[in-house]
């Protein structure tokens, strides 16, 4: 298990425990070994893989080309490169939409695969399916707000809840998310204000992205703070560094010097 100082990585009890805590609590997505390994190293407190994948690595346009077969591969790939972190795997799109069954088989792979946690996506619509996986014994993280599964639905990737009557109904489902036993809830895409009522009411800690500064804690996609994800970084994002600049450029001096016949170089060859 990879140790952060003489820190330990978080368990779900834990994350629960720090509502309201003096510190923020961290979380940033990974999909592969590179990326979970640095997360590792950065002493997150909880790893996610998101499937924003789909947007991020496998270059489609939303995630809801996203299959449970993904997650879960990644979700390996995670574990095995970050042993011991708390892993909160994304149910993918459809895979809890077709009835309480199949949403815990589908759960139950993503914990096979390594995952300690799974999210999904969803207000009091989706309270029978959290409480099945719940009653399989496995930690659900809920998600409210800019839920892009139904970027179709919403017309697009909006901002929600600004509205006050759209605000109470948000309100409303972090509740029932709550009392359901979620163990925290996500805060995507809705006014600072919003996310700041809806983390005073309820009793689990909320994490935000694009959400303001009062959740308890942040989540970013690791793309959007490494600058591996193309030049346009949303909004509500911070980037870190510039990977794409350090890779094009790592590529392009390798590639002169294989032109050049520099590379390879004698102790670069093996001799018989
Ligand atoms: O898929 C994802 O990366 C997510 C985060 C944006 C919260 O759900």
């Amino acid at each position: 298990m990879s140790t952060i100082g003489n820190r330990l990585p978080a368990r779900v009890p834990g994350i629960r425990a720090r509502k309201g805590g003096p510190q923020p609590l961290v979380m940033v997505t990974a999909y592969d070994a590179p990326s979970a390994r640095a997360a590792a190293a950065a002493g997150v407190d909880l790893v996610l893989v998101g499937d924003s994948l789909g947007m991020v690595v496998l270059g489609f346009d939303d995630t809801l080309a996203v299959t449970v077969d993904d997650i879960a591969r990644h979700t390996g790939a995670v574990a095995r490169s970050a042993p011991g972190q708390l892993i909160v795997a994304d149910m993918p799109w459809t895979s809890y939409h077709t009835g309480t069954s199949d949403a815990v088989h589908n759960a139950a792979r993503l914990v096979r695969a390594g995952a300690t946690a799974v999210k999904l996506e969803g207000g009091a619509k989706r309270l029978p399916v959290i409480r099945a996986i719940l009653d399989a014994e496995v930690p659900v993280m809920g998600h409210l707000g800019l839920t892009p599964q139904s970027v179709h639905a919403m017309g697009g990737f909006r901002v929600q809840a600004r509205q006050p009557d759209q605000a109470k109904s948000l309100l409303e489902e972090a509740i029932a998310l709550a009392d359901a036993g979620c163990f925290a809830i996500v805060l995507e895409g809705v006014p600072g204000t919003v996310a700041a009522d809806i983390t005073q009411a309820i009793p689990v800690p909320t994490f935000g992205i694009g959400a303001g500064p009062a959740c308890d804690g942040q989540v970013l996609v690791f793309h959007d703070v490494v600058g591996f994800g193309g030049p346009r970084t949303p909004r509500f994002a911070r980037r870190y560094a510039q990977l794409d600049d350090i890779a094009a450029s790592a590529l392009t001096s390798w590639a002169d010097d294989v032109r050049g016949r520099r590379f390879p170089s004698p102790t670069e060859t093996y001799s018989a």
